[in-house]
Parts: structure tokens; sequence; C-alpha cells
């Protein structure tokens, strides 16, 4: 029996890409290249299944226009904001994700995230990388301590429950809003806010962990900033269409806020080049889930999901 024809869209782990050609007819992308809706579209004539990352888009036009051959898209990554779920059902697709396996390198990044713009390490790092750190007082660089303060979650999924262990492990008090209150287990103590806007109040931090859907977009935005306490700090290592990046820029240049984490921008690649101007934000390139480790297990979780649906099973990772 022929091997289903996958297309692997990205340069992916070589763990992941060795499987994938021991048990597919793979076609890879060793450029690294992103592709156009025009390559999707034309793909998707020439495979049963592609093995996309967030950077590919299958918007509704995509969508329709897919060959009928492609059965199956499975998604390296958590996020599907990159998809359109209702467009892909409509069309019978198969969509598949890989949650859990990057919760602890993604809460990693926002915990550093969140010591980085506290305690000002970019513009630590630059005054003695630049050869101009040359004076020391108690008045120098001081920062806001994180130990014991609260840290506000918005997105108590799996990533947002080990950056609550993490923030724990500073004495943090967790607080956090989400669809529907967790379980005790999983609470662990954290308090529940069914509101956002008290939630707001009390976050010193706030470390954003939910999807990037019509209903979060723009959640942080002028309003909700104005809820926080003076000199809060935001973390986001989600999406960055939740971010209202001017009224972030406006409340960071105020002063309302004491600083941001980002790892995530409205423009991806490239992020915001006006954040630049402020060193007490903190910015990385979308590495919330770049470790060695965490590449390999998303990549096997993408290829446990083909294995599963072409043996004829339900994937575990289904979404539609
Ligand atoms: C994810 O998995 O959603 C990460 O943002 C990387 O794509």
């Amino acid at each position: 029996m022929n091997k289903p024809r996958v297309w692997i869209t990205r340069k992916l782990s070589a763990n992941t890409e060795a499987r994938a050609e021991r048990d597919y007819d793979v076609v890879l992308n060793p450029q690294d290249s992103v592709s156009s809706a025009a390559d999707i579209i034309r793909m998707s004539a020439e495979v049963d299944a592609i093995l996309p990352c967030h950077s590919e888009i299958f918007d509704a036009d995509t969508v329709r226009q897919l060959d009928p051959r492609l059965k199956i898209i499975a998604n390296h990554s958590v996020g599907v904001d990159h998809c359109d779920l209702v467009a892909l059902k409509a069309r019978g697709i198969c969509v598949t994700n890989t949650p859990d396996v990057l919760s602890d390198a993604t809460a990693e990044i926002a915990m550093l995230l969140l010591l980085g713009a506290a305690r000002r390490a970019p513009e630590g790092d630059l005054m003695v990388r630049n050869g101009e750190w040359d004076s020391w007082s108690p008045s120098f660089m001081v920062g806001t301590q994180v130990s014991g303060k609260r840290l506000g979650i918005i997105g108590m999924g799996r990533v947002g429950q080990v950056m609550a262990k993490r923030a724990r492990g500073f004495d943090m008090t967790v607080h956090y809003h989400n669809r529907t209150r967790l379980p005790p287990e999983l609470e662990q103590g954290a308090i529940f806010h069914p509101d956002l806007a008290t939630l707001l109040a009390v976050s010193d931090f706030l470390s954003l962990h939910c999807p990037a859907t019509p209903a979060s977009t723009g959640i942080i935005n002028a309003d909700t900033i104005a809820q926080l306490p003076d000199r809060a700090i935001i973390v986001n290592t989600a999406r960055g269409a939740l971010v209202d990046e001017a009224a972030l820029l406006a409340a960071i240049e105020s002063g309302k806020l004491a600083g941001a984490g980002l790892d995530c921008f409205g423009t991806e690649p490239g992020g915001n080049p006006a954040f630049a101007r402020h060193d007490n934000i903190m910015m990385l390139p979308h590495i919330g889930s770049a470790t060695a480790e965490t590449r390999d297990a998303m990549g096997f979780r993408a290829l446990d999901n083909l294995d599963a649906f072409f043996a004829g099973q339900e994937p575990g990772d289904r979404l539609v």
C-alpha cells in the first residue's frame, strides 16, 4: 500500500523529519521558506496531509480553494488562530494541534519576560554590553520586586497552569480569569475571577495565556490597562492579537505600566519598532516553544495525530 503523502511546510527538528520520512511519503522544505496561499492551494492537490506551523495561513478564502485530496491539517502548534476552523470543518478537513507539550517551555519564557521586565534586564544587559556601565549607587537601576506580588493570569489552560506553578516558586499570589473555574486540584489555591475587571484590579503582573479568538482580540486595551494597578507589568507569550499595541505603548509612555514582556506581536515576524524606544519593554521573537526538547515533542505529537488519522482512528488532538 502506498504511504500517505505529507507536506511538512517548515524545517522541523531532525528527529521529527526522520520519523516522518520513515512513515510517510514526505515533502520537506529544507530551505525553510514561508509558503503563500498560492503555494498552499497548489500543494493541497499533491498531498493527503499538511503538517504546517502557525506561519501558514488557512483563511476562509484559501480553504475554499483547497483540493479535495487534502484530508488533514496536523498543526505543529497549539495555537490555531491561523486556521479558519469553521471553513475547514465545512470542507470536511480534519484539523489537529499540539497541546500540552509546549507548556513548560512557554511558561519558562513568560517567567523570563516577567522577571526581565521587572528587574530591567534589557536595559542592564545593553548597558554592560555597550561598555556604558560606569557607576553604581543604591539608587542605580532600581526595579520592581517580583517575590510576594500578585500575578493575574488570563487563560488558565495548560500554559497558564504551569506559569502559576512557577510563580508560586516566587511566593506570588496567583489570580486567574478563565471561561470556567478549575477544579481545586488544578487551581492549587489560585483565586478565580469570573469577571475580568476584578482580576485586573489585583494584577501587579498580568500574564496572557488565552488563545486569540474574536472574543479575546484586543482584550488588553486602553480600558483594561486603566483597570490595572499603577506600575503593573504585562507579559504576553500567547498571541499578538490579544494586545492593542497603541494602548500598550501609551501606557508605557505615560508611566501607567512599569514595563512589559512580549514574545508575540501584531506583526510577525518583525514586531513593533515603536516598542524599541523603551528599554522597559523586554522583547523576544516568538520563541516560547523554541527548545530542542519541545520541538521534538511538538513534531512527534503532530505525527501521532497523523498516524491515528491514517490508521482510521480518532486523532487525540482533533479540533474539527
Ligand atoms: C504555538 O504552538 O502556538 C506557538 O505559538 C508556536 O507556533
